[in-house]
């Protein structure tokens, strides 16, 4: 099954207004690679400004909270984003694993709550450099793609992210084999669980992209687009990844 190609940036907690003119130049240029979808996740401050700045193009949270509504000071719900303009939210970055100490159940709901809401989703597993030095990364990204991915949905609306810890803002990589290996570990479980759907679902690589490691990361095997931190803040340094992404 053809799968789509799609790259994400996801700006974490970087971002005034005037970062809108950045918004505008990536949804640009990415309108001349029609073959990509392309999707910028922005603070939770930004998603209403960027929707009404890009009309008709996704913009997404980067978390969201597992209930609907109700007595959760700070949190923002997934219907929330929906009524702000969102399209997709992403959800278990390790970034709110690790530092927030969300579990494999609360990503799970965080999942549930994105794609009840009508948003696309996409769920971020990965593991430690320790993990990965053991020689345990699969069985510890298996673990958590089993406790965390839903039991029912459309299987084009929930993608995957892995997203190695290790390489995460620091300009390491793991080699490409290491990313096939991964992705195909990642697809086989998924399709022992959920049979063809498992062929429609995105699977995407994260960690230090860049332009010019795209090229390699997004050809590796069962890997069908990237999610991009710092190299989606502008579009110099975002484009030529989705161009990346086109060239495929
Ligand atoms: P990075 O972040 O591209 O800055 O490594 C990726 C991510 O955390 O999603």
């Amino acid at each position: 099954m053809a799968r789509r190609k799609f790259v994400v940036g996801n700006w974490k907690m970087n971002g005034l207004s005037d970062a809108l003119g950045e918004a505008r130049a990536i949804f640009a240029a990415a309108d001349s690679h029609s073959s990509v979808d392309v999707a910028i996740c922005p603070p939770f401050t930004l998603i209403g400004a960027m929707v009404a700045t890009a009309p008709g193009k996704a913009v997404g949270g980067q978390d969201c909270h597992g209930a609907a509504s109700g007595a959760f000071t700070g949190s923002v719900a997934a219907p929330m984003l929906a009524d702000a303009g969102a399209s997709l939210v992403i959800v278990g970055h390790s970034e709110r694993r690790e530092g927030f100490g969300e579990s494999d159940a609360d990503v799970r709901a965080k999942a549930e709550a994105g794609l009840s809401a009508g948003l696309s989703v996409i769920l971020c597993v990965g593991e430690p450099l320790a993990v990965r030095e053991s020689g345990g990364a699969i069985d510890f990204v298996l673990a958590q793609v089993a406790g965390s991915v839903p039991e029912s949905f459309d299987p084009q609306r929930l993608a995957i992210a892995y997203e190695p810890i290790w390489a995460i803002g620091t300009g390491l990589v793991p080699t490409v084999g290491d990313v096939a290996a991964m992705h195909g570990a990642i697809r086989g479980a998924l399709a022992e669980r959920f049979g063809d759907a498992a062929q429609a679902m995105r699977l995407l690589y994260g960690g230090s992209v860049n332009g010019d490691n795209a090229p390699e990361l997004l050809n590796a095997g069962d890997v069908d687009g990237a999610l991009v931190g710092g190299a989606s803040l502008t579009a110099a340094k975002f484009v030529p990844i989705v161009e990346a992404a086109a060239a495929l």
